[in-house]
């Protein structure tokens, strides 16, 4: 008997020997904040993307205002982003003093290119594209635009590490050959958080092909302190406090989950977005440099990632399959020019909060937060971040019915069916 839950964000991508490697580096103190694994985490991080610099941090957040430091954003500058993102992308914007623009998004959750048009203004610096969810994002339509306006492009890649594109440019010797996100803008930042592609609980990379942006990132990383001990013991606690007694418990008289309440009040475990977040704010540990402690996690799960996105695309076709006669996919149509790696799965249904708590009377949790609000989570204030209401409908529409379902390494095809099969029930 299992008393491990069905879950989309409780440690989704930590398997034993990641666990092992936690407990082993706990009593390892020298090798938590400096050491070679740095660099060689980010020499294999540019062979795997091909570009020409990149540089660790601890977070994606951190990563993002490196990039913006790196691209010399003022105060008043706009950035425009989408709608339907995490505070988490926006605060950095907020941290640099500059705007964030929000702009809508189409029928696959990405930027909308014909939204874009309508938003940029003489002030506008900036466009950050999202490939949300690992799905690529109108790239092409998007670049012509910066291009033409004379603006920097970001990837956001928070989602998709792994995830390619077909530009259609492409010479026809390459014409088949598909390109990872990531490298088709000025500069792009990858996320290594807990519920991500590859995770070290906290860490993130930011790369670019430009000399003089990569120089900038460099500098940049060079003046930044490693985080406190305390905070590398708190993300080296999660694998192991995680998996040797929160997971094992969470269904058995809800023993995990008053674990996890405890060890989050008594600090030993991080939460992934702090409550001064949801009001606009970056709490002091961003931005800082990737610790190698941490790195070492990094390392040991970026083996892993063919495996993992293999996975990922597998689940996803028993959800399209099963699914998609009775829900809206955003991601079920056929694109040969993407090959996306569905971080989630969404779907779009009537009541989500009804069917959400027909699966947790079942032991299963699936709220991941991306839900509700155009940013999330939902406990964001729109105010304070910048977004005004109305200026995204089909993020706001989306906000409103989207539910997301799991893909990760510890989703068997079983409990996928199983959460198909419920799900089929429930409406
Ligand atoms: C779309 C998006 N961008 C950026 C981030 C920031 O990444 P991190 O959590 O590593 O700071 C996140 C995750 O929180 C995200 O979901």
């Amino acid at each position: 008997m299992t008393f491990r839950p069905i879950s989309i964000f409780l440690s989704p991508n930590t398997e034993k020997d990641d666990v092992q490697l936690a407990s082993k580096l706990l009593f390892k103190p020298w090798l938590w904040k400096k050491g070679k694994e740095i660099l060689k985490f980010e020499e294999k991080f540019k062979k795997y993307l091909g570009a020409r610099y990149a540089f660790s941090f601890n977070s994606g957040r951190s990563s993002l205002i490196a990039i913006l430091e790196a691209m010399d954003i003022k105060k008043g500058d706009e950035v425009l982003l989408q709608g339907f993102t995490c505070n988490a992308a926006v605060n950095p914007i907020l941290a640099k003093e500059a705007k964030p623009i929000f702009v809508d998004v189409d029928e696959t959750i990405n930027m909308n290119p014909e939204d874009l048009k309508t938003k940029i203004t003489k002030n506008s610096k900036i466009v950050m594209i999202q490939h949300t969810f690992g799905w690529p994002a109108k790239i092409e339509e998007i670049k012509k635009i910066t291009q033409e306006s004379g603006l920097y492009l970001i990837e956001d890649c928070a989602h998709s590490l792994g995830a390619k594109y077909l530009p259609s440019q492409i010479s026809k010797k390459l014409r088949r050959a598909k390109k990872l996100c990531g490298t088709f803008s000025d500069a792009a930042f990858f996320s290594f958080g807990r519920d991500k592609i590859i995770s070290c609980v906290y860490g993130g990379m930011a790369v670019t092909n430009n000399k003089k942006i990569g120089e900038n990132l460099k500098e940049f990383q060079k003046k930044m302190n490693y985080p406190s001990n305390f905070w590398i013991i708190q993300q080296l606690l999660h694998p192991v406090l995680m998996n040797y007694l929160i997971l094992p418990f969470y269904n058995f008289l809800k023993l995990g989950r008053i674990f996890l309440a405890l060890f989050l009040n008594l600090r030993l475990l991080s939460k992934s977005v702090v409550r001064i977040e949801n009001r606009g704010e970056l709490p002091s540990y961003f931005p800082q440099k990737l610790p190698n402690a941490l790195t070492l996690l990094a390392l040991n799960q970026f083996k892993k990632i063919e495996r993992f996105n293999q996975h990922r695309q597998d689940i996803a076709k028993l959800y399209k399959e099963n699914l998609e006669k009775r829900f809206i996919l955003p991601f079920a149509r056929e694109d040969k020019n993407r090959e996306p790696i569905f971080m989630r799965y969404p779907l779009l249904v009537d009541d989500s909060d009804k069917i959400l708590t027909k699966f947790k009377r079942r032991g299963i949790y699936l709220d991941d937060a991306w839900r509700k609000s155009p940013i999330v989570p939902p406990a964001t204030d729109l105010k304070k971040i910048g977004y005004i209401q109305g200026s995204c409908c089909e993020a706001e529409k989306i906000a409103k019915h989207i539910l997301n379902l799991p893909t990760h390494i510890n989703i068997s095809p079983n409990q996928a069916q199983k959460i198909i099969k419920l799900l089929l029930n429930a409406q």
